[in-house]
């Protein structure tokens, strides 16, 4: 297998594409924060499938995180993540430092704000975050100029932010959306997962087991979401969760669910300890 080769500034990033290019080849792009695990070899895996070459990111994004979130202690483990990235024969990873995403620092950088997707859900918890999240991944998109770019379906507001971002702004790059991976017991993989202690983690799965209840209760013909809403709220508080949210919402553009237009999904997002857990069901 050839080697994957690691790059941290722009010019040889871009130096190494344009030969690609040139080349008639077609990149795809997987962008993580690093901690790898199944859900984002997943990516690499089906990135691999779409396209000549494969060019992971590994950048763990200051601007996406709170002032009380946990940027600092977010695990960085660059060494195994580029043995996991080399056996899934990735051919680059980008891992650039701070500056080379924000020579001007992050409060004076052009950021990308999506509006109405980016509001509601996480964004009432976490003001700003897809911001950060739009910002670092317009530069990236910009940076290594990818034809396909794959993102996991478990981050589903963030998903429909960078669709609709990719849309407004007539980015050539087609976004491909790739199934939540979990565990056996239904708990889906997250690099936050690791915050659960062992009780936790046996409480964990309920997140996932609540939202298909409550998408089969819809399935049902109950579409009285409020009450769905709040009785999995209930459940989940009963089991220890700290729930931020649990809503149902149109999957496209994740507007207020709508009783006459049945595409809907269930979002949450819930505390469980110090992990914060999201997860959605598409009904
Ligand atoms: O999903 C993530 O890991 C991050 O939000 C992303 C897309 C890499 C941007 O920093």
């Amino acid at each position: 297998m050839k080697s994957m080769v690691t790059i941290t500034a722009l010019e040889p990033l871009r130096q190494q594409l344009h030969e690609w290019r040139m080349a008639g080849e077609r990149i795809a792009f997987v962008a993580t924060m690093g901690n790898l695990h199944q859900g984002h070899l997943q990516l690499v895996r089906e990135a691999r499938q779409v396209a000549d070459r494969v060019v992971c990111s590994i950048f763990v994004n200051p601007m996406q995180f709170g002032p009380d979130e946990d940027f600092a202690h977010y695990p960085r483990t660059l060494e195994v993540d580029q043995q996991l990235l080399q056996s899934e024969a990735t051919d680059l990873l980008f891992h650039p430092p701070i500056d080379v995403i924000y020579p001007a620092g992050t409060a004076e950088t052009t950021s990308v704000q999506v509006p109405v997707v980016s509001e509601g859900l996480c964004d009432d918890f976490r003001p700003g975050h897809f911001t950060g999240v739009a910002t670092v991944v317009a530069r990236l998109f910009l940076m290594v100029q990818p034809d396909i770019a794959l993102f996991g379906r478990k981050d589903y507001q963030q998903l429909a932010v960078l669709k609709k971002m990719v849309s407004d702004l007539c980015f050539p790059i087609q976004i491909i959306a790739v199934e939540t991976v979990r565990e056996a017991d239904g708990l889906a993989l997250s690099s936050r997962n690791q915050y659960l202690a062992e009780a936790e983690r046996h409480s964990a799965p309920l997140l996932y087991q609540t939202l298909n209840q409550l998408a089969e209760a819809v399935r049902d013909g109950n579409i009285d979401f409020s009450e769905l809403e709040q009785r999995a709220i209930e459940t989940l508080q009963q089991a220890g969760f700290r729930p931020d949210y649990v809503q149902v919402r149109q999957v496209d553009d994740l507007s207020p669910a709508h009783p006459d237009l049945p595409r809907w999904v269930v979002l949450a997002a819930a505390y469980l300890g110090k992990a914060r857990l999201i997860d959605n069901v598409t009904i």
